[in-house]
């Protein structure tokens, strides 16, 4: 039996000494023959066979023999758990050295700039933000502000209808919004989307922006030249001082007199090109002194105050100062054209 111990063993370290650097083959060698069921395992069990005397040191040869073996498995081990992680580190490996992928940077799109500039321009004049819903209803889009029953705009052909709502057809609505939740003194401007049924061409869009303003005091504290006055110092802060300010007679339900409010021309300066169609200005919007029936709707006494009030076109006013000829660039996200800004 002892003769027995030394073949097994011999036979193990010789079958390590051709094994491969694989983990998986140690492990599995070292359960065949080191473990509970492997060869040298089960001569232990033998032992009993023995006389008295012979058993301690045949165990102790047996054992002697498993940790022999067991060394020779966990040095080949250690190489193959190196040549494991050296493979790795070699699959892994990142050259620092080369030129990283350069990550495209957004930027603001153009309408939001605008905003954001009108917004800066009036908050200097003194006007403050004010926000309104753009899913209406009829009274805040329409009747407050006096636009007659069987007027145009009503009609399903020009505003689209929700649920028994209308979808903004003018930033109008908040100027009603903002003087039912306040007294006058009033100084307000209100940005936002507005939607009509238009027919989509190169200066008109289903689904455009405009700024509002208004301005309301005790009767005769605020004057049509302080309408004009804060239209042109606007321009001014707006354009520079090369573009001038044209108001021409309009009408809207919700002012009298009403105006309609142009800008010189950015690209012939007035003189009269094909942009703006030989006129040398271009509209960005109305204007005018606040219809006494707008008071009424809202619960002020028509003679107890006066206001003005403006509503303009973010987009024609972006298209003024960047020179964009086609309104429906603004809503194609071609990074082309929104990485210019
Ligand atoms: N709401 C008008 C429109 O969308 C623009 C406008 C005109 C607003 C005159 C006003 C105003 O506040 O006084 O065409």
């Amino acid at each position: 039996m002892l003769e027995q111990v030394n073949v097994l063993m011999n036979k193990a370290l010789e079958e390590l000494g051709q094994a491969p650097l694989d983990l998986k083959w140690l492990q599995d060698f070292d359960v065949r023959v080191l473990g509970k069921k492997g060869d040298l395992t089960l001569l232990l069990r033998e032992t009993g066979k023995l006389p008295d005397a012979e058993r301690p040191s045949f165990g102790a040869k047996v054992n002697a023999a498993k940790l022999a073996v067991l060394e020779k498995l966990n040095e080949l081990r250690a190489k193959a758990e190196a040549k494991a992680l050296a493979g790795r580190l070699e699959s892994e490996r990142i050259d620092v050295t080369l030129p990283g992928t350069a990550l495209p940077l957004g930027s603001i799109h153009p309408i939001n700039r605008i905003q954001q500039e009108i917004c800066d321009v009036f908050e200097r004049l003194g006007f403050n933000v004010e926000s309104g819903p753009e899913l209406e209803d009829e009274f805040h889009n329409f009747d407050a502000l006096n636009v007659p029953t069987d007027h145009p705009a009503r009609d399903g052909m020009d505003s689209y209808y929700l649920g028994g709502k209308v979808l903004r057809t003018h930033t109008s609505s908040v100027q009603v919004r903002v003087m039912k939740k306040r007294k006058p003194p009033i100084r307000m401007i209100a940005p936002g989307r507005v939607y009509r049924r238009d027919a989509i061409d190169a200066t008109h869009g289903a689904q455009f922006h405009q700024v509002e303003g208004l301005a309301v005091d005790t009767f005769g504290q605020v004057r049509f030249s302080d309408l004009k006055g804060t239209l042109e110092s606007f321009t001014r802060l707006m354009f520079g001082r090369r573009l001038g300010v044209r108001l021409r007679p309009s009408h809207f339900g919700f002012t009298e007199p009403s105006v309609e409010v142009d800008v010189q021309c950015f690209q012939c300066q007035g003189k009269g090109c094909g942009l703006c169609k030989k006129s040398g200005f271009i509209e960005i919007g109305g204007a005018g002194m606040v219809h006494p029936n707008v008071f009424a709707a809202v619960g002020y006494e028509p003679e107890a105050y006066s206001g003005f009030a403006f509503g303009m076109g973010v987009e024609r006013i972006a298209m003024l100062r960047w020179g964009i000829n086609d309104i429906r660039l603004f809503t194609e996200n071609d990074p082309r054209f929104l990485s210019q800004f």
